[in-house]
């Protein structure tokens, strides 16, 4: 084997994606651990290096993907072009763009490789294209149903990052309950202490949480998997489709409008379980847009949604157009309530619905601050599609709630 040495600095993440033998790699670790600046400087290796990662003439491309292409842009188009700029065979070895800069999304190489940085917004569109390296950078923020196409769609080897937050798709998929990883694939944990390369001012700002933020040090400085104090959701687990043939479904509606996020959510009941998935989850929506979206998702006219009754006004304008839409239920207590029956089911969520998951983490009571007990009341944050999915359960109530079946 040849031996080519590109960059002066490298950590132990850089070695792991170049030499494991596994096709799955999966790198969790806390903010710094030096996830994506190792990881880009292997796909940089791979791209330079012919004699031991030749170009095959098709499908020759390593994709990036994230959340969505800001996020790529600020974070891995802007590492991926430092470490161009350090190594003088990486840049010879550029033929377009020239002059590149971080508006650029799609690199060629003489090798015969091409780098892009892309994201999806639908299954649909991950069809498109095959690929022989994958990096899904921040895999928490990228939808099951896509990932799923473009790893279809990957011939060599499928590279995750993630700060561990809390359990998302990959879990199931990669790992056992124990977190050891299942055959074929590759786990490694790592911190900022792993990164002898971290710029002094942000160690410091991590070692600081230590003191001001305990629990955000445990996750994101000591990469330990979070678990949130005063989480309100219990009862879940991830699924990768819906079943079809829901006999009793219902849409749950919270409206936003301009300066909010908007939430349409699909309620099913099966066998006296919920099954959840997201299907709106947007700011400044009007009502003319909500309704395009409506149609987008597959809603019909006389499918039930129960929506915000605080929105009497829109709930108005969707029915005059033939929409079977109610208002929910208000009152004192009816949030802590409508929690309560939430919880009392078991909820299958899908995968691809990425706020679901995240509200599940930072949707929480409040604590009382003299002896750190949880009070009978949520923080109003983080609970928009929360809220819309304690309506559409409102559609269920005549079903005779946990032990509803169908
Ligand atoms: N091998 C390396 N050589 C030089 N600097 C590095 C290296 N790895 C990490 N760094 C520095 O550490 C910072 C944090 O690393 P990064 O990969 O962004 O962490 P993570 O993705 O784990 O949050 C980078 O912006 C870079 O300045
Ligand atoms: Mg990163």
């Amino acid at each position: 084997m040849n031996k080519i040495k590109l960059f002066p600095t490298v950590t132990a993440i850089y070695s792991r994606v170049l030499n494991s033998p596994e096709r799955i790699i999966i790198e969790q670790g806390g903010t710094g651990s030096g996830k994506t600046y190792g990881i880009l400087q292997a796909l940089i290796h791979i791209v330079c290096n012919p004699k031991r990662f030749p170009a095959k003439g098709e499908n020759d491309v390593i994709t990036v993907t994230g959340q969505d292409l800001p996020n790529l842009k600020r974070d891995c188009v802007r590492q991926f072009l430092q470490i161009l700029n350090k190594s003088e065979l990486a840049r010879t070895l550029l033929i377009t763009p020239k002059k590149p800069t971080e508006n650029n999304t799609h690199y060629k190489f003489a090798t015969g490789w091409t780098v892009e940085f892309v994201s999806y917004e639908t299954a649909q569109d991950a069809q498109a294209g095959k690929r022989r390296f994958l990096y899904v950078n921040e895999g928490k923020g990228v939808k099951y149903s896509i990932f799923e196409q473009l790893e279809m769609r990957t011939a060599d080897k499928v590279i995750i990052d993630y700060n561990p937050t809390g359990k998302f798709w990959a879990f199931q998929k990669y790992l056992n309950a124990d977190l050891t990883p299942k055959t074929g694939v590759r786990f490694s944990v790592t911190t900022y202490k792993d990164n002898p390369y971290m710029p002094d001012a942000i160690r410091k700002e991590i070692e600081s949480w230590e003191i001001t933020d305990p629990p955000k040090f445990r996750v994101m400085g000591l990469g330990i998997l979070g678990e949130v104090s005063g989480q309100i959701w219990k009862n879940y687990k991830g699924i990768e489709k819906l079943p079809d043939n829901f006999k009793r479904f219902a849409y749950g509606l919270d409206f936003g409008f301009t300066n909010d996020v908007t939430a349409l959510v699909f309620v099913g009941l099966l066998n006296g379980e919920l099954c959840l998935h997201e299907l709106i989850y947007k700011n400044g929506l009007g009502l003319d847009d909500l309704e395009k979206e409506l149609i987008r998702n597959g809603v019909k006219k006389h499918d039930k949604i129960i929506a915000d009754s605080a929105e009497l006004l829109a709930i108005d304008w969707f029915k005059k157009r033939g929409w079977n839409v109610s208002q929910s239920k208000k009152g004192s207590g009816s949030i802590v309530t409508g929690l309560s029956i939430l919880n009392q089911y078991q909820k299958n969520i899908t995968f691809d619905s990425v706020n679901i998951w995240s509200e599940i983490e930072s949707y929480v009571w409040v604590t009382d601050k003299s002896d750190g007990r949880e009070k009978n009341v949520p923080i109003d944050k983080y609970n928009h599609i929360t809220d819309a999915t304690r309506y559409a359960l409102q559609a269920f109530e005549n079903a005779g709630r946990a032990v509803a079946t169908v």
